[in-house]
C-alpha cells in the first residue's frame, strides 16, 4: 500500500510563466463499494467545491480497478487544500472522512509524505486503506484543446468548476461539429524535438554521390569541389511538379524485345527462401551481402535441405559474397537471377542519360536509397563531382562546348576514371552501381560499354523532359546549389553561363537508342507521362522500373507515428494486440488534436494504421480524413516469444536471446519474424508512400516505423534494428523538391 504523487515542478513553473494551467488528477485505487459509499474530494478552494461535505466532488469509476477526479486550476492558484472522504452519492450520510492532515497541492507539488488515504468505518476494527494517486501537470493550450474535444466529443459534463477547462478561444459549436480546427491555435513547433540525426541545410545530392577514389588516392584535385556533407539523399537538383496525374495505367510501356519482356515475376512477391545457414558470415559495414538466413535457434534452421540446396547451386565465393542482405523476395531474386545467371549479370550499372538540369542527379540519389534499403550493396558515382576535383568549380561553359578538343577530353576523362572506380568497387563486391553525368552522346556510351564489358551489366536511364517552366525552374536551382555557381556572386551571369552550357549539349545530344534501356518522358512533371522500357529483365531492373513509374516529387509531408502506449508497452511484454493504456489514450487525443491543427489546409490526406488494435485505437479520435488498415504495419512478430517480456526470454530462452543481441538485424524469433522480414513486407508501403501525392499519417509500430524511417533518411541496414522511435513522437518527413527532411515532434513522455 502506498501513496504516489506525480511531481513536475519544472514544468510548472516554466508554464507559469507561460501562462499554462495546472491540470490535476486524483485517482483511488480498488475500492470496492462498501453498501452505497464512494469516494469524493472535497476542499478549501472553490475550484474542489468547500470544506461543505454535502458539496464534495464525487470520483467516478475510471476502470475496475480505480476511481478517478480531474481537473484544471489556473496556475497562479496558491495552495489546494483537500482530502477525500466516502458518501452516497446523493446523501450526506454516512460521511467518512479520511485520517490524518488535510494533503496540500502547492504550486502543483505535493506537500509533506505521499500517503494512502485511511478510512475508519466505526470504530478502531473497521480501516479502509486505499492507493491514491495524486498527478498534477501543466498543461498547454495544446492539452487543453485536447481535453476540451474530448468532453465535446463524449458528451460528459465538464468536472470543471468554476472556470472553463480550455483557455484558448473557443470557436462556436458549429464549426467544431464539422470537425474544423480554425480556431484551435496551437503552436506546433513548442512540441519540436531535436531529431537524433541533425538534418537540416543544404545537401546537394551530388555531393553525397562516392567520394572520387581515383583523385583523392593520386591526390589529382585541383581544389574543392565545395562538397558538403548530410544524412539524407537531399537534392536541390530536382526537378518540381506540383500535381502528380499519371497513374500506372496512363503510363505507356514499350518493349523493344518482346523475348525480353521483365517478368511480372520480377515483380511479385515471393516466399523466403528460408535459411542458408551455410552461408553465413559476419562481416561488419555494407560489404558483406547474404541471403537472409534468419539468424536464430538451431532447431529451426532447416540446415539438412538448405546445405543440399546451396550445395546443389554450387556457388563459389565470388557470387555467396554478391547475396543481398534481404530477405524473401530479393533474397528469392538473387538466387535466380544472380546465381544461375550470367556472371556479369551479376553487378548492374544503371547509366544516367540526359541534358544538364532533367533531375538526373535527384532521381540517382533517390534510386541509390531505395535499392541499399532493399538490401543491396548500391553507390552512386558522380561524375560532375569528379570533374569539378580535377579542373575545379568555376568553369565558364566553354569548357562543354564538344568543338574543344580539351575540354571534351578533360569530361571524358573524368567520366573514365569514374566508371574505374565503380568497377573497381563492384569488383570488391559492389553490386549496383548508378553512374551519374549526361552521357548524351553514342560515342561516350560507347566508351562505357567497353571499360564494362564482362564486368557489369549496362541499362541506361534517360531522363527527358519538355517541359520548358520545368527546365526553367531547374536551371535556376542549379545556380543556387550546384558548386559550380557558388563562387559566382550574380545570378544572372551564372544563369545565362548554365544556359549556353545546356546549349552546347544539345547540340550533341542523341538520344539513347541501343542497349537496355529505361526512358522516363516528362515523368517528372507530375502531368502524366511516359516511361519506355528496352531490353530489360529480371528482377531487379524490374524493380527499379517499378520504383521509377511510382516515385514524383509533389512536395508532401508523411508524418510517422507509434501507436500510444499500450498495456503490453506498460507490462513490458513485446508484441500482443492489447488496449492502450491511459496514457496511451492521451496520447490518442493528441494525435487527433496534431493532425487536425498540421493538416488542416491539406485539401486530403490519409491514416494508415496496422490491423492491431494499439494502432487503430490511437488512430480512433482523429475525424476527417480516410483510415486504412494494413497488414504489412503491423508490428515485427515474435512468433513463440509473442507476448513474453524480454526478461523472459532471457530467462527461458538464453539461446535465442543471445542470437537477437548479436545479429539484431537476421535473427528471426522462432515462428516470427527477423527485420529483414519487417523491411521486405513494408516495401508496398514505401512504394505507395513515394506514389501518393498527399500527405499520409502512417500509425504503426517500433520496428516497422524503424524499417520505413531507415528508408527516409537513408540509414544503413544493419542500424535499423537500434534506431530511436520513441513513444509518443511524431516524425515528420518532409518530400519535396529540395530532398527530404525530418522533424520530430513530442507531444507527450
Ligand atoms: O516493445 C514494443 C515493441 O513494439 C514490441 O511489440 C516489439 O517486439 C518490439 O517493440 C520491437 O523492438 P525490438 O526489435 O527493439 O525488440
Amino acid at each position: 500500500m502506498g501513496t504516489s504523487a506525480s511531481k513536475n515542478p519544472d514544468s510548472f513553473h516554466g508554464g507559469r510563466e507561460g501562462g499554462g494551467q495546472l491540470y490535476v488528477s486524483l485517482k483511488m485505487e480498488n475500492l470496492k463499494i462498501r453498501g452505497d459509499l464512494i469516494p469524493h474530494v472535497y476542499g478549501s478552494s472553490s475550484i474542489i467545491g468547500s470544506w461543505d461535505s454535502s458539496k464534495a466532488l464525487s470520483m467516478e469509476r475510471e476502470s475496475a480497478s480505480m476511481w478517478e477526479l480531474s481537473f484544471v486550476v489556473p496556475s497562479n492558484h496558491e495552495t489546494l487544500d483537500f482530502k477525500f472522504l466516502l458518501k452516497p452519492k446523493y446523501s450526506n450520510a454516512p460521511c467518512v472522512v479520511e485520517e490524518g492532515p488535510n494533503r496540500l497541492l502547492t504550486g502543483g507539488t505535493l506537500e509533506g509524505d505521499a500517503r494512502s488515504a485511511l478510512f475508519k468505518l466505526s470504530g478502531d476494527e473497521d480501516e479502509l486503506e486505499y492507493r491514491v494517486f495524486i498527478k498534477a501537470d501543466i498543461v498547454s493550450p495544446f492539452d487543453l484543446a485536447a481535453s476540451w474535444r474530448a468532453y465535446q466529443e463524449n458528451l460528459q459534463p465538464s468536472r470543471v468548476r468554476g472556470i472553463p477547462d480550455v483557455s484558448i478561444n473557443v470557436a462556436p459549436d458549429a464549426e467544431f461539429e464539422n470537425g474544423s480546427a480554425a480556431s484551435l491555435e496551437l503552436d506546433l513547433e513548442h512540441y519540436v524535438v531535436p531529431a537524433p540525426t541533425a538534418s537540416s541545410g543544404v545537401v546537394y545530392a551530388a555531393n553525397l554521390a562516392e567520394t572520387p577514389r581515383s583523385l583523392v588516392h593520386a591526390g589529382i584535385f585541383s581544389k574543392s569541389d565545395g562538397s558538403s556533407s548530410g544524412w539524407h539523399s537531399s537534392s536541390k537538383t530536382g526537378v518540381v511538379s506540383t500535381d502528380h496525374a499519371n497513374s500506372k495505367k496512363d503510363i505507356e510501356v514499350t518493349i523493344g524485345d518482346p523475348t525480353n519482356i521483365f517478368p511480372a515475376s520480377g515483380m511479385v512477391e515471393s516466399k523466403s527462401v528460408g535459411t542458408f545457414s551455410p552461408l553465413q558470415k559476419q562481416q561488419d559495414g555494407q560489404k558483406g551481402l547474404f541471403v537472409d538466413r534468419g539468424v536464430g535457434s538451431p532447431r529451426l534452421v532447416k540446415s539438412a535441405s538448405a546445405s543440399a540446396f546451396t550445395s546443389d547451386l554450387n556457388l563459389d565465393s565470388e557470387a555467396k559474397k554478391d547475396m543481398p542482405a534481404a530477405a524473401g523476395a530479393v533474397a528469392a531474386a538473387a538466387v535466380a537471377d544472380q546465381m544461375l545467371g550470367p556472371k556479369e549479370d551479376r553487378r548492374l550499372a544503371i547509366v544516367l542519360v540526359g541534358l544538364p538540369a532533367r533531375g538526373k542527379t535527384f532521381t540517382a540519389a533517390k534510386l541509390t536509397r531505395y535499392l541499399r534499403w532493399l538490401g543491396h550493396e548500391t553507390k552512386h558515382f558522380n561524375v560532375g563531382k569528379y570533374r569539378r576535383l580535377k579542373h575545379g568549380t568555376n568553369q565558364s561553359a566553354d569548357f562543354f562546348r564538344a568543338d574543344n578538343p580539351e575540354g571534351l577530353e578533360a569530361r571524358n576523362e573524368v567520366a573514365a576514371l569514374a566508371m574505374d572506380d565503380m568497377l573497381a568497387w563492384m569488383q570488391e563486391g559492389g553490386q549496383v552501381g548508378i553512374f551519374d553525368a549526361t552521357n548524351s552522346t553514342r560515342r561516350r556510351r560507347n566508351m562505357l560499354i567497353k571499360m564494362s564489358e564482362g564486368k557489369c551489366k549496362i541499362i541506361f536511364l534517360e531522363t527527358i523532359c519538355n517541359d520548358e517552366r520545368i527546365i526553367e525552374r531547374n536551371i535556376r536551382l542549379k545556380i543556387q546549389q550546384s558548386p559550380d555557381y557558388a563562387e559566382e556572386p550574380d545570378f544572372e551571369a551564372g544563369l545565362r553561363d548554365f544556359k549556353e552550357r545546356l546549349a552546347n549539349y544539345e547540340k550533341v545530344y542523341e538520344p539513347v537508342e541501343e542497349g537496355s534501356y529505361i526512358k522516363m518522358i516528362d515523368m517528372v512533371s507530375g502531368q502524366g507521362g511516359q516511361i519506355q522500357v528496352n531490353n530489360i529483365s529480371g528482377y531487379l531492373p524490374g524493380r527499379i522500373v517499378f520504383f521509377l513509374v511510382n516515385t514524383h516529387l509533389t512536395p508532401r509531408p508523411i508524418l510517422l507515428t507509434r501507436h500510444g502506449e499500450s498495456l503490453d508497452n506498460v507490462r513490458g511484454r513485446i508484441g500482443g494486440d492489447t488496449v492502450l493504456s491511459e496514457a496511451g489514450e492521451l496520447y490518442a487525443k493528441k494525435l487527433a488534436n496534431f493532425v487536425e491543427k498540421r493538416l488542416k489546409s491539406e485539401r486530403t490526406a490519409s491514416i494508415w494504421t496496422s490491423t492491431l488494435q494499439r494502432a487503430i485505437l490511437t488512430a480512433s479520435p482523429i475525424v476527417g480524413f480516410p483510415k486504412i488498415q494494413w497488414r504489412a504495419l503491423d508490428e515485427i512478430y515474435a512468433g513463440v516469444c509473442d507476448g513474453m517480456s524480454y526478461e523472459e526470454i532471457k530467462r527461458n530462452m538464453p539461446e535465442e536471446y543471445e542470437s537477437r543481441e548479436k545479429d539484431k538485424l537476421r535473427y528471426r524469433y522462432p515462428r516470427g519474424e527477423s527485420y529483414l522480414d519487417v523491411i521486405q513486407r513494408s516495401e508496398p508501403v514505401i512504394i505507395e508512400l513515394e506514389r501518393q501525392r498527399a500527405p499520409v499519417v502512417v500509425i504503426s509500430h517500433q520496428a516497422v516505423l524503424r524499417a520505413l524511417y531507415a528508408y527516409f533518411a537513408d540509414r544503413p541496414l544493419k542500424e535499423i534494428p537500434h534506431i530511436e522511435v520513441p513513444l509518443h513522437t511524431i516524425i515528420e518527413i518532409q518530400m519535396g523538391v529540395t530532398g527530404v527532411q525530418e522533424k520530430r515532434y513530442k507531444l507527450m513522455d
